[in-house]
């Protein structure tokens, strides 16, 4: 017990997928950014035997002796929080009571990664008070996570919200580009349709898409690897212009691959009539947020244009899961 420390706080940035979504559950290359918003856990200790967990999600209390397994808390808004907390706890073999405070600057469910966030953010949190934990064992622990809530998922998410930066993600393997001579200096305009998501039930929905169609959906495949392998190199020529194009055909194969909607492909639409250099929708549709790549010099007519939805903007955000020290906070 003696690593044992009263009260940890740990960040991470929320994210953006640029290129490749979906395909990237088949191995297939995806490029995502991190953004500059967070989500803060803090994790304080509490003499009650309980995980205790408050967010925007509501309150959680779950005794420690009560936990046999997942299938304990199966229904509760913070199960994959509670199972992160779980995770670090088995990981480092100290059973504590412990209360997470999680604190948002940006919204759940709206293809932001706020639940990769979340569980990295609590992970780091809770080991920092257990005595430590690597930023690759961050990651491990994470992956578990969003497995519980989506079944099925990539990774990715979780390698941008732990790593930061702009990263090329295939097959498990996470490579920063910034830093290596591609373009760093990219500014995004991120809008919030305000349409929920469920990202696991857009994944299925794509599967079965995958296998009733199974000729189109390997031409979606390809397409989808051209354009992230073009991105790549549009990004290392430093060229916005042609990086923005590839976004909007991106949005256009996502919409193809039945992922899009109106109100997705209306603020695809206006955010270009409005002088971006291209947009689409980000991360599994269906609602969600749409990114679009601009010059800063135009900001002020894309928000006019854009006034009815929440937006911000965001360059790429180096810093990924953070650890602070409780005198800073
Ligand atoms: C979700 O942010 C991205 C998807 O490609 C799912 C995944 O990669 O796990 C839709």
């Amino acid at each position: 017990m003696s690593n044992i420390r009263e009260r940890a706080v740990a960040s991470a940035p929320a994210k953006a997928i640029l290129f490749g979504e979906h395909f990237v559950v088949y191995g297939k290359p995806a490029i995502a950014v991190a953004l500059n918003r967070r989500v803060r856990a803090t994790s304080t200790l509490n003499d009650r035997g309980e995980i205790r967990v408050r967010s925007m999600l509501g309150y959680s209390s779950i005794p420690l002796a009560s936990i046999h397994g997942p299938h304990s808390y199966e229904h509760d808004p913070h199960r994959h929080i509670i199972f992160s907390v779980q995770s670090v706890m088995n990981a480092l073999n100290e059973h504590v009571g412990v209360d997470i405070l999680l604190e948002s600057d940006f919204p759940y469910g709206m293809g932001l990664g706020a639940s990769a966030a979340t569980s990295i953010a609590t992970i780091a949190s809770v080991s920092s008070l257990l005595g430590g934990m690597s930023r690759d064992q961050v990651f491990r622990l994470s992956l578990e996570a969003e497995r519980l809530v989506h079944r099925n998922p990539s990774g990715i998410d979780s390698a941008i919200c732990t790593y930061g930066g702009l990263v090329l993600f295939k097959d498990g393997r996470i490579e920063r580009l910034d830093g290596r001579g591609y373009l760093h200096d990219l500014r995004f305009m991120i809008v919030n349709s305000g349409i929920m998501k469920d990202t696991g039930s857009m994944v299925m929905k794509v599967k079965a898409r995958g296998e009733s169609s199974r000729e189109e959906f390997s031409s979606l495949t390809e397409m989808s690897e051209a354009l992230t392998m073009q991105a790549l190199y549009a990004m290392k020529c430093n060229d916005v212009a042609r990086i923005g194009k590839l976004l909007t055909l991106n949005h256009l194969l996502l919409r193809r691959l039945g992922v899009s909607n109106d109100t997705l492909d209306a603020i695809v639409r206006d955010a270009i009539a409005s002088g971006a250099y291209g947009a689409k929708l980000t991360g599994a549709g269906g609602g969600g947020c749409v990114i679009s790549l601009i010059d800063g010099s135009r900001s002020k007519v894309l928000f006019d244009a854009l006034s009815r939805y929440e937006t911000f903007i965001s360059g790429i955000e180096e810093e990924g899961v953070m650890l602070y020290s409780v005198d800073d906070v």
